[in-house]
């Protein structure tokens, strides 16, 4: 049996490099070995961005760049969250057998409240908990995720394993990282400090073209250090983090060397990172702008994707719900 694969992305705006290389790297191989499903998570985007203005351009934004950077309907189930209200109900059942003081002590719940404190919406509390639900409802084995998820994801197998016992059932899969084993990863930002996202206005997206691209990475933070084997400060780091994901190896280790022998140019190597960051991004954003003119593609892919989404959904549904005593009156 083949393995059964799943992603999600919140749609709150375009895919940028971080989505890219943690959640859809590898992803020809991945749809060709595995039964996947890759999702929409646009009821996640309302615990941070609950506006009814943009709440559906969003959604077919991210389905556009999802297709874009080559998800294919005919291999993979596409579809959006909000339209497999299995997961919601499996959701509310979750809810019983989450408990509030790990939601608490979730990392990515105290970072909203300190950036948000005026926002602390229980959404925001139980989050890790629908996002264990998108992947249990399709008895996931494997999640590509970057490594903020890293987290949610140990969540989702404490779940799994405590319905499990709970229940005295083998009936959840503990699911992993996809590319369990080695490192999730986390692409920085080029502001010099933390992770690249969408909020923080420090990303490549996929859809900039040429000349956003050469702008962003020039501008890139860096320092002015050039003494031999000086220690690498934060910025740099990232600078390099960033070429080792998207650059040829030879190139990293050019400019290493450069680095340790104090006479590294900033402005050679982001010319070099923008290059090969547009070799991969600029065919992309070609396909973004004909896939998102295209709304019969795009309709036609999310509702084969959402009916295929909902048989498997259903059926975990009917399962759970045998396994926690609900019996139909009929
Ligand atoms: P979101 O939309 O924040 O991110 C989507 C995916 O992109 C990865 N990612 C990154 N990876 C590496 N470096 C970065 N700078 C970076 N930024 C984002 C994320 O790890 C993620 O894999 N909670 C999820 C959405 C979700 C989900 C799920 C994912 C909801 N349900 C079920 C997997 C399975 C999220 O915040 O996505």
């Amino acid at each position: 049996m083949k393995e059964i694969v799943l992603s999600g992305i919140r749609s709150t705006g375009n895919l940028h490099l971080g989505n890219y290389f943690g959640a859809l790297r590898n992803f020809i191989k991945m749809q060709n070995e595995n039964r996947c499903y890759f999702f929409i998570a646009d009821l996640h985007s309302l615990t941070t961005h609950p506006n009814p203005e943009n709440f559906h351009e969003n959604v077919k934004t991210v389905l556009s760049e999802y297709l874009a950077a080559g998800l294919d309907p005919e291999k993979s189930v596409i579809f959006v969250q909000s339209l497999v209200p299995e997961i919601s109900e499996l959701y509310t059942l979750m809810n019983m057998w989450s408990y509030v003081g790990e939601l608490e002590r979730t990392a990515s719940f105290k970072e909203k409240i300190r950036k948000h404190p005026d926002n602390i919406n229980a959404g925001l509390l139980t989050y890790p908990v629908l996002m264990a639900s998108d992947i249990l409802i399709h008895r996931a084995h494997k999640v590509p995720v970057g490594k903020d998820q890293e987290q949610h994801l140990e969540m989702t197998r404490v779940f799994a394993r405590r319905f499990n016992s709970m229940y005295k059932v083998d009936f959840f899969p503990e699911p992993a990282a996809y590319n369990f084993g080695s490192e999730l990863v986390k692409v920085p930002g080029l502001d010099g400090s933390g992770k690249m996202g969408k909020s923080e206005g420090n990303g490549v997206y996929l859809v900039d073209d040429e000349k956003t691209v050469r702008k962003k990475v020039m501008r890139a933070v860096t320092d002015s250090n050039t003494s031999p084997n000086a220690e690498m400060s934060e910025p740099v780091k990232n600078l390099f983090t960033i070429m080792e994901i998207v650059s040829p190896l030879e190139k990293v280790e050019y400019f290493k060397e450069q680095y340790s022998a104090g006479s590294i140019r900033y402005g050679d190597m982001k010319k070099e990172l923008a290059d090969d960051i547009c070799k991969i991004t600029l065919p992309i954003r070609e396909r973004i702008l004909e896939i998102r003119e295209n709304g019969k593609y795009l309709s036609d892919t999310v509702i084969n994707g959402t009916a295929q989404a909902r048989e498997s959904a259903a059926a975990t549904l009917k399962e759970v719900k045998k396994i926690m005593g609900f019996k139909s009156f009929r």
